[in-house]
């Protein structure tokens, strides 16, 4: 049986690959997206070498993991004859971003049922402006989104409207579409000879429950490590991912025996909590701005970061490992963050005296 130079056997790469693809899916994301090598960041921590998967490049309106993950579940949106995308999340949400450009690329309309949070009581800024750019019809919900979007949906359908609430069995095709990232990192490790001790991202759902799986399933040695960005129950978050996990690979009808033990998760560098940035971060995503060139995300990836950055430190990476940074997007937050990062940053303008005569 051919066997790659890692070691993962072709006919089981085969098999997920013709598992995935039974699934329905429209084209929204630019794929593969790279695979970058990382010297001076990984100088800089220790000594590890650090490789980010560049899911902050998958395209559409500043991309992002939910683009991947959108590939599948707007194909079933499609194939369902929607004309009509209902969800939200936070004010400053890359879900509801991506979602409203995903609609847009297809000709569908796009409703976003955001939180009234903090973000969103100083001014339309980051996510929120590109929402509107982009065409969806936003609104500020105060308490439970959910039972508004319920609402909305009844209305649609009163409309004539065919409209798409994505929720529960999208997590699914999500996870799908994270077990199709594992497949296609596994050919640019492949080309590098690269074997990853461990595979991180900010994540505690669909985005490490499909990256533990096609990890698995293709019995690759990596570990896959999770970085929250809000506190939580780590039980729960490592029973929820090992469920996803598990029915994911029942829908794509393959055999899975996940348990939480298959994850590592933790809220330890969450700080205060969601959206409240920490010196840590900031320290973290300037110093892999300035020895690569790369930025990330104030919510989500840079608390991820400041996480990596302490693992390596603290030997949980232990010196000569390779780790896979999976960089999960969501750039246009950073401007909505602007206050606090010219704070914490102590950034100031530099003025040169003027020569008026
Ligand atoms: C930039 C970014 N990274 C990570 C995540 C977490 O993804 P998941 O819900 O798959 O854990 C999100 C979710 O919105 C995100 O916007």
């Amino acid at each position: 049986m051919p066997i790659s130079e890692t070691g993962v056997d072709s006919a089981t790469t085969k098999a997920l690959h013709q598992a995935i693809e039974k699934l329905p899916r429209v084209k929204l994301a630019d794929l593969p997206t790279p695979l970058h090598e990382c010297p001076r960041f990984s100088e800089a921590i220790g000594q590890v070498r650090i490789l980010i998967k560049r899911d902050d490049l998958t395209g559409l309106a500043f991309g992002g993991n939910k683009t991947r993950m959108f590939d599948f579940v707007f194909g079933e949106a499609v194939k369902q004859g929607a004309d009509t995308v209902i969800t939200g999340a936070a004010s400053q949400s890359n879900h509801a971003r991506q979602a409203a450009a995903s609609a847009a690329k297809l000709g569908m309309a796009a409703y976003l049922v955001c939180r009234r949070d903090e973000k969103s009581k100083q001014g339309i800024q980051g996510n929120q402006l590109l929402d509107h750019i982009l065409g969806a019809n936003v609104r500020l919900c105060e308490g439970s989104q959910q039972p508004e979007k319920e609402r909305l949906r009844e209305e649609l359908l009163s409309q004539g409207k065919k409209p798409y609430l994505i929720g529960g069995h999208d997590q699914l095709l999500a996870t799908a579409a994270y077990v199709n990232c594992v497949l296609e990192m596994q050919n640019q490790l492949d080309e590098i000879a690269a074997e990853p001790d461990f595979i991180v991202a900010a994540s505690s759902s669909s985005t490490l429950a499909g990256l533990g799986l096609g990890a698995k399933l293709l019995e690759l040695k990596g570990r896959p490590v999770g970085f929250r960005p809000s506190l939580g129950d780590n039980s729960r978050v490592l029973d929820h991912l090992a469920d996803i996990a598990n029915r994911t690979a029942e829908l794509l009808g393959l055999e899975s025996n996940m348990s939480p033990d298959d994850w590592e998760n933790t809220d330890a560098y969450v700080g205060e909590n969601y959206g409240i940035i920490t010196q840590a971060c900031v320290d973290a995503v300037q110093l892999l701005a300035r020895t690569e060139g790369i930025l990330v995300d104030p919510v989500y990836v840079w608390k991820a970061l400041s996480g990596l950055i302490d693992f390596v430190r603290q030997a949980k990476f232990p010196a000569g490992s390779t780790v896979v940074f999976v960089h999960t997007g969501g750039l246009p937050a950073l401007f909505a963050y602007h206050q606090e990062l010219v704070e914490f940053g102590g950034y100031e303008d530099c003025i040169v005296p003027g020569n008026s005569s």
